[in-house]
């Protein structure tokens, strides 16, 4: 077994290249975590000073949330992730609207805390059109205009992509969106928030979770457009509006603040830093004979997807790990279950193309150091691997 001095020399040595996975926890953020657990545990709902003083602090997380999300008209229901916030926007939308129209739009490429809630939601009856993408993953507004209709209620659109880091033009779709309907517009804004410029003006409702911009595991939020209703998923208490019953998690609405604080004033440097570093990482694998870029000039700074045809996507991340150099296949959640990945499928690549893909997310305080250590590993661990196949 390892000793803690021998981890923690890991650690310092690892490079960690999957971001888009997780991220570390920044120090200010955690620090909050514990004060708030520490001193404010009381419950926000109990009528007392030590509760008040507790709920003061929620309001004030919440009020921070509401500005950083530059949705300053919304309100902000906290929740357990991107994943409940994904199936709270989404059923929550379509059980509240349902007497209006069953036709739900989403993509081909969404995360499958979407992708899941959509298909539940046809077994229910509603009727979903998925939009396709091209090659770069991205969607056609032409489609989208095709795709919307009378009894169209919702339509659901990522931000950014997370195994292949495409952007999609949520602007323009909202104002499509806006111009031939009366359907909500929702984004999975998750893999976006502090590291693009993002625009939420035209969306209704956004999806954020606090581990993929530094904060912690467990805590995210959905801000909902004013006066929008929504049928509650969690019941019980009727906190938080009666929309996410349960009580209050007010260190992780606290520290969620601090990390979008952290992240968003962080971010125009952040942009820059991540371009540098996939501009290396892009010189470096157009020059390898073995590698094929997915991810085009377009897609997010932070998320490069690339394969090895030659090999497997597994042999190529079993290999570079053996150095401490941690990337991932095509994204966190499929690279364990084997099943082939409906993102590169959808954007036509070949069985051979998916089987050797691979995904580098890189991290907002990425050193270009790093990527040239990475650099030096990869030179040194894919070769040997390449030979006789
Ligand atoms: C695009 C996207 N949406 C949603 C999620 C789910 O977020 P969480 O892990 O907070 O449930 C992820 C996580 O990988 C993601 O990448």
């Amino acid at each position: 077994m390892l000793s803690v001095k021998e981890i923690n020399e890991r650690v310092i040595s690892m490079i960690y290249l999957d971001n888009s996975a997780t991220t570390k926890p920044h120090p200010y953020v955690v620090s909050s975590y514990i004060k708030v657990n520490e001193q404010f545990y009381g419950n926000p709902s109990s009528i007392h000073t030590f509760g008040e003083k507790a709920s003061s602090l929620f309001q004030k997380a919440k009020q921070q949330c509401k500005e950083l999300s530059g949705m300053s008209d919304s309100s902000i229901i906290f929740t357990s992730g991107g994943t409940e916030s994904n199936n709270l926007a989404i059923k929550g939308t379509a059980y509240s609207l349902q007497h209006k129209g069953k036709h739900l739009i989403t993509t081909a490429i969404e995360h499958p805390s979407v992708l899941e809630v959509f298909k539940g939601l046809e077994e229910e009856g509603f009727e979903v059109t998925y939009l396709s993408v091209g090659q770069s993953g991205e969607i056609s507004l032409d489609d989208l205009k095709a795709a919307l209709r009378k009894d169209t209620i919702l339509v659901s659109i990522m931000y950014v992509n997370n195994e292949i880091g495409s952007v999609q033009p949520i602007t323009e779709a909202g104002h499509i969106i806006k111009s031939l309907s009366n359907a909500r517009f929702h984004s999975d804004a998750v893999q976006a928030y502090g590291k693009l410029t993002t625009d939420f003006n035209t969306l209704d409702l956004v999806t954020l979770s606090a581990h993929k911009f530094n904060g912690l595991k467990g805590s995210g939020l959905l801000a909902v457009r004013k006066d929008l209703k929504l049928t509650p998923e969690i019941r019980g208490g009727g906190q938080q509006d009666g929309i996410r019953s349960g009580t209050v998690n007010t260190a992780g609405a606290v520290s969620l603040a601090k990390a979008m604080r952290l992240a968003s004033e962080h971010q125009p440097k952040a942009y820059e830093t991540l371009l540098d570093c996939q501009r290396l990482l892009r010189e470096f694998f157009y020059n390898r004979e073995e590698v094929k870029m997915i991810s085009t000039e377009n897609a997010a700074p932070h998320i490069l997807s690339v394969t090895v045809p030659k090999l497997t996507g597994e042999v190529v991340v079993h290999a570079l790990a053996k150095k401490d150099v941690f990337i991932t296949t095509s994204s966190a959640c499929s690279s364990k279950t084997n099943k082939k990945s409906h993102v590169l499928t959808a954007c036509g690549l070949s069985d051979r193309d998916i089987r050797g893909a691979v995904r580098i997310s890189l991290g907002t305080d990425q050193t270009l150091n790093e990527i040239k250590q990475f650099i030096r590993i990869w030179q040194e661990v894919i070769p040997p691997l390449l030979k006789g196949v």
